[in-house]
């Protein structure tokens, strides 16, 4: 992890920001995202897919990080973004991302979200279904407009990742039977308001092995074959995300490993070819900043507890998918203490509400903090308030500077909106 380095002095720094000041002018917990990172990983990536000679254009997965700054970072180095809401179609605006760089995914687009992309005029639908291309094109026909659409294949490959991440079985909801592809492609071609462009991909997320990519990419380049015999077009591949960052000792997908993939199996085809990636480029970028509110003890023989005041409400993923988040003091001292076997775990009321079990971590008593990492992609996004936790408060670095890209939410605006009727204090009984 580059962006990260212990100090003797300054304790953990991320860029050339120590954390401990972050921490100090806006207690915990807060997430810091690096905008060096950001950058970094971004031309890493574009590097390796201009490095074989078909470049590649990359729309960011606008659901891994959605804060405007990040977005803009990333927009600065010529991302555009894929989207799967209304909501996050308009973001992605917000933040200056042209409507030709934005694609739109999801299986259940509503009708108001197809009017919304129809009329922005975003580069490219990804419809999921022959009951979704239906309802596009009476939607396009109705606004006048017509829709530019990418065909989600399902190609019934498994990523080999965790079963709630997976995307690319058979048995899940998401893209078009593989059987079914080319007569649906020549359906929509004759449908009004539809012009079929393409076809996308996205068997899943965290996926570090290139074998079920290229698997996945020989049926895509199969399907292009088919459907040009019948006398289609077909312009553009959009190869999805997915690609895993290594949290534990996993080793990182490698953009170069995925660039020859997509290379060797679609780059002759004379297609346009777009990726989706969301993890690899922001989940390294960011850290989740901590303090142990108290050190609890156990039954006898039995690990003691760190209670952290960051909890499951804000970073979800060790609660639901078991997930694996490196730990680490911010404080040198902290850092050069004996190892131990502790439970990490949030305030919120269920057992879930664990961060690590059985962790080796250098001993620390309460008020160390500590920094939870890769939290970059799907951390804050995925916060709740449960338990009545206000958001925690969000900070972007870039080189020595850093500054507040989101406050703390104020509790009290977590009941604000809150309406009791007049009948609920007058019934008695
Ligand atoms: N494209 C589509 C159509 C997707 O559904 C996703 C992620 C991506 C791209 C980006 O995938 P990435 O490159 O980030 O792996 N909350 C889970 C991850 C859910 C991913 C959902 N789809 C987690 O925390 O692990």
């Amino acid at each position: 992890r580059p962006a990260l380095s212990m100090h003797a002095m300054d304790g953990l720094v991320l860029e050339d920001v120590p954390l401990n000041a972050i921490a100090d002018a806006l207690g915990t917990p807060t997430w810091v995202m690096s905008a060096g990172t950001l950058r970094a990983r971004y031309r890493r990536l574009a590097n390796a897919f201009a490095a074989t000679g078909h470049p590649v254009s990359i729309h960011f997965a606008v659901k891994a990080n959605d804060h405007l700054a990040v977005l803009r970072v990333l927009a600065a180095q010529g991302a555009g973004a894929d989207v799967v809401s209304g909501g996050e179609l308009r973001r992605a605006m917000a933040a200056g991302i042209p409507a030709g760089r934005i694609v739109f995914s999801g299986v259940g687009k509503t009708v108001d979200e197809m009017r919304l992309a129809l009329r922005a005029g975003i580069l490219q639908i990804n419809v999921e279904s022959a009951e979704e291309l239906e309802l596009l094109s009476a939607t396009a026909q109705a606004e006048g407009l017509e829709a530019a659409v990418a065909l989600r294949i399902n190609p019934d490959v498994d990523a080999g990742t965790h079963a709630k991440i997976t995307t690319g079985l058979a048995n899940n909801k998401f893209g078009i039977p593989y059987n079914r592809a080319v007569e649906l492609y020549a359906h929509a071609a004759a449908l009004p308001g539809i012009r079929p462009v393409g076809l996308a991909m996205h068997i899943g997320s965290q996926i570090v092995r290139m074998q079920p990519y290229r698997t996945a990419y020989a049926r895509l380049a199969a399907l292009v074959h088919a459907i040009r015999a019948r006398g289609l077009v077909v312009d553009a591949l959009d190869c999805g995300g997915g690609l895993g960052i290594s949290y534990r000792d996993e080793s990182e997908g490698a953009p170069e490993a995925l660039a020859a993939a997509i290379h060797a199996e679609l780059g002759g085809l004379g297609t346009r070819l777009a990726i989706e990636p969301g993890r690899w480029l922001a989940g390294p970028a960011g850290v989740l900043l901590s303090t142990v509110i108290l050190r609890k003890r156990g039954y006898d023989g039995m690990p003691p507890f760190l209670v952290l005041d960051a909890a499951m409400n804000d970073l979800m993923r060790p609660s639901l998918y078991d997930a694996w988040h490196g730990i680490l003091p911010l404080s040198a001292r902290d850092a050069n203490a004996p190892a131990e076997a502790v439970h990490v775990v949030g305030p919120v009321c269920e057992s879930g509400d664990t961060f690590g079990n059985d962790r080796t971590l250098p001993h620390m008593e309460a008020g160390a903090r500590v920094a939870l990492l890769d939290c970059g992609a799907y951390g804050m996004v995925m916060s709740s308030t449960y338990n009545d936790r206000p958001l925690a408060a969000q900070v972007m670095v870039d080189g020595n500077r850093w500054a507040v890209i989101r406050p703390r939410q104020p509790v009290e605006e977590l009941w604000a909106a809150d309406h009791v009727p007049q009948w609920v204090d007058q019934t008695l009984t």
